[in-house]
């Protein structure tokens, strides 16, 4: 099988890789979901559930739905580390290459949120954990694709999309709780939402040193993946009874200003800052990708306003992950 295309050049980047370790946790600082929870092993347990369970009562059903929508889409964690380990290569599992190094310690930072999210939302009591679970299930079995393949710098690119638009998200679910009355919650969701952001400066500064290296096949690579719109982690997703489940899911989350079509459109734009896209001196085929991506923001905020007003039209939808109510 020949070499994915800028193998070598990703290879290239492990002295990069490695000044850039410490954009993950120290090991002896590292946060862990218990830091978030109530300590069930102490006489007060009780008490401390009770705190948990008042803070979440005022949260809407719109709030739970893009929680549960976000947290099954952390939860099919193994989908993604599959597809960078298309970048990382850790071939025996315990590689000692910079690129190993990230991969696995980024893998055990992202399973701190579904693992907090998941144990939060059991012990709240408001929504139905097993077609939670069944969707994760389903969710991990049927796979993930990026539409990365085959060029290895897509994947950084998506990545550094992908780790932005999380971050986003989850702060804006601090942001609903919060005005929802559940403290507990916005303070997991923040704090989700700082890691997020650190893993997306890593990709972004990774894929910032391909523009510098390598400017030609970087905007070629962008303008591969922004020619379609990017697709969400979570697109197979289903409860066994809605096959539309993702659809649903996202007119909720993005209706909440939770994930939105502006969101998108402004994270485009500034990936096309961050890289310099514009400055670049490229020419050819390259250059009018370039000319086509510094569009790209724009063009996708001009339609943001009718999407808005689609969205309104959409009609209420069941969930079964709390329990057939409407939203
Ligand atoms: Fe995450
Ligand atoms: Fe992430």
């Amino acid at each position: 099988m020949p070499e994915a295309p800028h193998f070598e050049a990703l290879q290239a980047m492990n002295p990069f890789v490695a000044e850039r370790l410490s954009l993950l946790d120290p090991m002896e600082r590292a946060w862990h979901p218990s830091d978030y929870l109530p300590d069930l092993s102490k006489e007060d347990w009780r008490e401390q559930l009770e705190a948990l369970r008042a803070s979440a009562a005022g949260l809407s059903d719109a709030a739970l739905v893009s929680l549960v929508g976000a947290l099954v889409t952390e939860e099919a964690l193994p989908n993604y580390s599959i597809a960078l380990n298309r970048i990382a290569r850790d071939e025996t599992g315990t590689c000692d290459h910079p690129w190993a190094k990230w991969m696995r310690g980024w893998t055990a930072e992202e399973n701190r949120h579904g693992d907090l999210l998941g144990t939060y939302l059991r012990l709240c009591g408001r929504v139905n954990m097993r077609s939670v679970e069944r969707t994760t299930h389903e969710l991990i079995a049927r796979g993930f694709d990026p539409r990365t393949h085959p060029d290895l710098y897509c994947g950084l690119i998506y990545t550094s999309f992908q780790e932005r638009a999380t971050s986003i998200s989850h702060a804006n679910e601090a942001r609903l709780a919060a005005a929802q009355g559940d403290l507990f919650l916005a303070k997991i969701c923040k704090r989700i939402a700082g890691d997020e952001a650190r893993h997306e400066s890593f990709y972004t500064q990774a894929m910032g040193e391909v523009f510098r290296t390598d400017p030609n096949d970087a905007v070629l690579a962008m303008k591969t993946m922004l020619r379609t719109l990017i697709v969400m982690p979570g697109q197979f997703m289903t409860d066994g009874r809605d096959p539309m489940l993702f659809d649903h899911f996202a007119v909720v989350a993005q209706r909440a200003g939770i994930y939105t079509f502006t969101d998108y459109a402004q994270i485009i734009s500034h990936l096309v800052k961050v890289w310099g896209v514009e400055k670049i001196s490229v020419s050819g085929e390259a250059a009018r990708a370039q000319n086509y991506l510094c569009k790209q923001g724009e063009r996708y905020m001009a339609l943001a306003e009718s999407v808005d007003a689609n969205l309104k039209l959409q009609p209420k939808v069941s969930f079964d992950w709390i329990f057939g109510r409407e939203v």
